[in-house]
């Protein structure tokens, strides 16, 4: 059984007091949900103040990036060591970071690599453009992007991270992929790792993340695929991300 997972990647929205008044919201919100894993990733300068205030509850803290080194000379960045204080998770190559910020497959892998060795769940981001997809080549291109980020991982690591698809063209566009859509492509996901290692992708959670919405989470979370939601848009809301948590 794979507990479900809904992340809220707040990317570069709110300030350290408009985000501690929203999980201070958020927390009776879904004080009672079961059987979902729930995490929030502001940004890297509201980390400190969030994670006290979500001390004991059921809400987990994750990071939006990071570099690979524990330390150096990197203006700018923030290390494995430093997220690992503050924080359970860390989202890894988030197409904006593919797009705009040079993170290739091969940092990719490396973020990965240094976020497990600290026991940090890297949620690792795979999507293909809205090109790609017209050409055919989701697969193929999600294929290339998974494998890269593995490389060299055991089946044992492998078991501890998070994969999150999200297709480019359906981030913050209000288009979302059809669940079937979705389905299909986590699945091929699945099987990619399964040809290495299948036992560990029958544990492993994959994501769905693409305009995700109040009224439309039901329909992914049936799919047998969907082991849970990365949103963004619907995450900066209390009521809005809670309606996601609350999805039953
Ligand atoms: P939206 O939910 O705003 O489409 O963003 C999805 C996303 O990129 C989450 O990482």
């Amino acid at each position: 059984m794979r507990t479900p997972m809904i992340a809220g990647n707040w990317k570069m929205n709110m300030t350290v007091s408009e985000g501690s008044k929203m999980v201070k919201n958020l927390i009776p919100l879904v004080k009672d949900a079961r059987d979902v894993e729930i995490a929030v990733c502001p940004p890297a300068t509201e980390l400190y103040l969030i994670k006290m205030v979500l001390e004991g509850t059921n809400i987990g803290l994750g990071a939006q990036n990071m570099h690979w080194e524990d330390s150096g000379a990197y203006t700018g960045e923030i290390s494995p060591v430093m997220v690992q204080e503050l924080c359970q998770y860390v989202i890894i190559g988030h197409s904006e970071r593919r797009q705009y910020f040079g993170e290739t497959d091969e940092t990719v892998n490396k973020k990965v690599k240094a976020a497990i060795k600290l026991g940090l769940i890297p949620i690792v981001c795979v999507g293909e453009t809205l090109e790609e997809r017209e050409a055919g080549q989701t697969e193929k291109v999600c294929e290339r992007q998974v494998l890269a980020a593995l490389d060299e991982l055991s089946a044992y690591e492998i078991a501890k991270l998070i994969i999150a698809y999200e297709p480019i063209w359906a981030i913050g566009t209000g288009r979302s992929a059809t669940s079937d859509d979705a389905n299909e492509t986590i699945g091929y996901i699945r099987r990619i790792v399964e040809n290495e290692f299948y036992d560990t992708a029958q544990m492993l959670r994959i994501l769905y993340g693409g305009s995700v919405k109040p009224n439309n989470i039901s329909e992914y979370m049936q799919q047998s695929e969907i082991d849970g939601a990365l949103v963004g848009g619907a995450s900066l809301d209390a009521e809005s991300f809670a309606a996601i948590v609350n999805f039953k």
